[in-house]
């Protein structure tokens, strides 16, 4: 089969990062375990990969990560236990956690930036496209696709790198990899091709409001650019950077993809993200409605 119609089966969630933003909260468990509700933002993760058809997925950790593990991997004594006093729904909850996906973890061994963590994948992906999911982005697409499987629909298309785009408004575009479409192309439906990306420009920089939000489908030519990939926005080694540099070589597509996404990386997106979940639960919903107008009366 030639690279170009190889099927997207492997996914890559960088999650070595320190959590900096969600202090004290991440001194001893890493961010990505904190919970959205009941469930630890990594798990909407990898149920979004999997959800997409991904089969393996590799995660990139740091020592401080254990945790996770624990969290996708069986657990014989919560499940004995939960047995004997008959809570035979929770006992198939945490089965079900650990049958989700085949789960490999590889540590950076160094907090040197997105672009060198992916680059700690090369082995695990070889030589065949696959997917990029950030744990700080959630996407919730109710009733449609998921927000990588429509990119990886959009890879079959093109046969091409697409990363998943969507408008932010002019003074966040600081905040994200911004793309240049090629203005010679016209779009096809949602996805336009590329020219350039940039890495956190300012506001006067930046060649569009579309910002790359933690979807990507890459080919691996990808590898040999991170690793001659010097350092760039914030001196860290960044993927936006290398993907810029795979554009002089290959067609690298934005997808605009559907669904509501929240940055959980931020405290505002967290709480924003535990609210909407929490009233998409009947059995919280209308507690959850109650409490808010009962506040937003008394201000
Ligand atoms: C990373 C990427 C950036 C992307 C963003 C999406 O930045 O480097 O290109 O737009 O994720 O959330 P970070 O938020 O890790 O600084």
């Amino acid at each position: 089969m030639s690279k170009q119609t190889q099927k997207v089966r492997k996914a890559v969630i960088p999650a070595a990062g320190l959590g900096t933003r969600f202090l004290p909260a991440t001194k001893a468990i890493p961010k990505e375990m904190l919970p959205i509700v009941d469930i630890p933002t990594v798990q909407y993760i990898v149920e979004e990969a999997v959800a997409s058809g991904i089969e393996e997925i590799l995660i990139i950790t740091n020592s401080n990560k254990h945790c996770m593990e624990n969290h996708f991997d069986k657990d014989y004594e919560l499940e004995a236990r939960l047995t004997e006093s008959g809570k035979m729904k929770e006992v198939e909850m945490i089965n079900d956690i650990a049958n989700m996906a085949n789960i490999y973890y590889v540590r950076q061994k160094e907090p040197k930036g997105l672009g060198h963590a992916v680059l700690c994948a090369k082995s695990f992906i070889g030589n065949e496209p696959f997917a990029v999911l950030l744990g700080d982005d959630v996407v919730i697409n109710k009733g449609g696709e998921p927000a990588l499987k429509q990119l990886i629909h959009a890879y079959d298309k093109h046969h091409a790198s697409v990363v998943g785009v969507q408008t932010v408004a002019e003074d966040q575009v600081s905040k994200y990899g911004i793309v240049a479409p090629n203005q010679n192309v016209p779009a096809d439906g949602r996805a336009v091709k590329l020219d350039n990306m940039v890495e956190k420009p300012s506001q006067e920089e930046a060649p569009s409001q579309m910002a790359v939000l933690g979807r990507y489908v890459l080919t691996p030519e990808i590898f040999e650019l991170l690793e001659s990939q010097e350092a760039g926005a914030g001196g860290e080694i960044q993927l936006t950077d290398a993907i810029c540099r795979l554009i002089d070589t290959q067609a690298v597509y934005a997808y605009d993809f559907e669904g509501t996404r929240y940055d959980v990386g931020d405290k505002f997106g967290f709480i924003k993200a535990t609210i909407d979940f929490a009233l998409e639960r009947p059995e919280l919903k209308d507690q959850v409605m109650a409490y808010i107008q009962s506040i937003a009366e008394k201000n």
